[in-house]
């Protein structure tokens, strides 16, 4: 049990009021971690932090709204995550977004800004402010959500894909940077996941079974999927393993 004990430790995660995020965040709050949930919508966080305090009967989590485009934002949700928890050990960088389906010859400029400042540039400006709470202790993990939308072109997600592609760079350049100071970086690459965020995709009739038949597994992901790796990454568990990506599609993108 001691390599997945968080007691302790103090997580901050962005995109946590649901889906993969929260069921990381709940995860880590079983696990003995006092966790900072975030999103932009603060009854979504009040809701969120409750049930998770109900399940594992103690009042470990904290909801503190931020909106991971602004750096301002961001700031005061790590400032204000210092008040309430204490310097942080664990961060889940877990929210994204997608503004554009289509071709990358009609994305407008705006679109291709707003999915690249999210999805790669926000998570860069948490590392450097979360940064030196680790670097004072010697220690601290770092996750990133990436997709494996970033291993393969697509005719409709392909500017989402080169997002999340250069949020992988991102990880294994700061786990190079940071990892002489004992901080830890890896991307978690989520296959297609039952979440609102991808609702488009599998709510419609007949498609995930469409899907389901080419995922070796023979099942979308969950949410709670992601809550043992998270657990994993963010303890002991995983001391020797930085800068990698690591895929949670039930085999739809293998090694190769
Ligand atoms: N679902 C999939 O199939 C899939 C596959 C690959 C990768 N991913 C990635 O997984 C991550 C999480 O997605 P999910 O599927 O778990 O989505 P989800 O269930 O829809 O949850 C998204 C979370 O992010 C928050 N959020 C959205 N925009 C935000 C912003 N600008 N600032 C702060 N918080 C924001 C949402 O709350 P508010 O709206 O209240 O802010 C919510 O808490 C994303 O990075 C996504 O790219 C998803």
């Amino acid at each position: 049990m001691s390599l997945f004990d968080l007691t302790g430790k103090v997580a901050l995660l962005t995109g946590a009021s649901k889906g993969m995020g929260y069921e990381m965040a709940l995860g880590l709050a079983q696990h003995g971690a006092t966790v900072v949930i975030s999103s932009r919508t603060q009854d979504d966080l009040d809701t969120a932090a409750a049930e998770i305090n109900k399940t594992v009967g103690a009042k470990r989590a904290h909801g503190i709204a931020a909106n991971i485009v602004h750096k301002d934002s961001l700031q005061a949700l790590v400032d204000k995550t210092h008040e309430v928890a204490g310097p942080i050990d664990i961060v889940v960088g877990n929210a994204g977004v997608n503004p554009y389906f289509g071709p990358i010859a009609g994305i407008s400029d705006e679109q291709y800004e707003r999915t690249m400042n999210a999805n790669v540039q926000s998570n860069l400006w948490l590392a450097k402010m979360v940064a030196p709470d680790m670097e004072a202790k010697g220690s601290g993990s770092m996750m990133f959500t990436a997709s494996i939308g970033a291993f393969r072109a697509s005719d409709t997600l392909g500017t989402y894909g080169m997002s999340k592609l250069a949020l992988i760079g991102l990880v294994r350049n700061l786990a190079m940077e940071f990892g002489p100071k004992g901080i830890r970086f890896n991307a978690i690459c989520p296959g297609l996941i039952k979440t609102d965020f991808a609702r488009e995709l599998w709510d419609k009739p007949g498609v995930e079974e469409k899907y389901s038949r080419a995922i070796p597994l023979r099942r979308l992901g969950e949410p709670e999927d992601f809550a043992g790796l998270a657990v994993f990454l963010g303890s002991d568990a995983s001391k020797y393993m930085t800068g990698q990506a690591l895929t949670v599609c039930g085999g739809s993108s293998m090694w190769s």
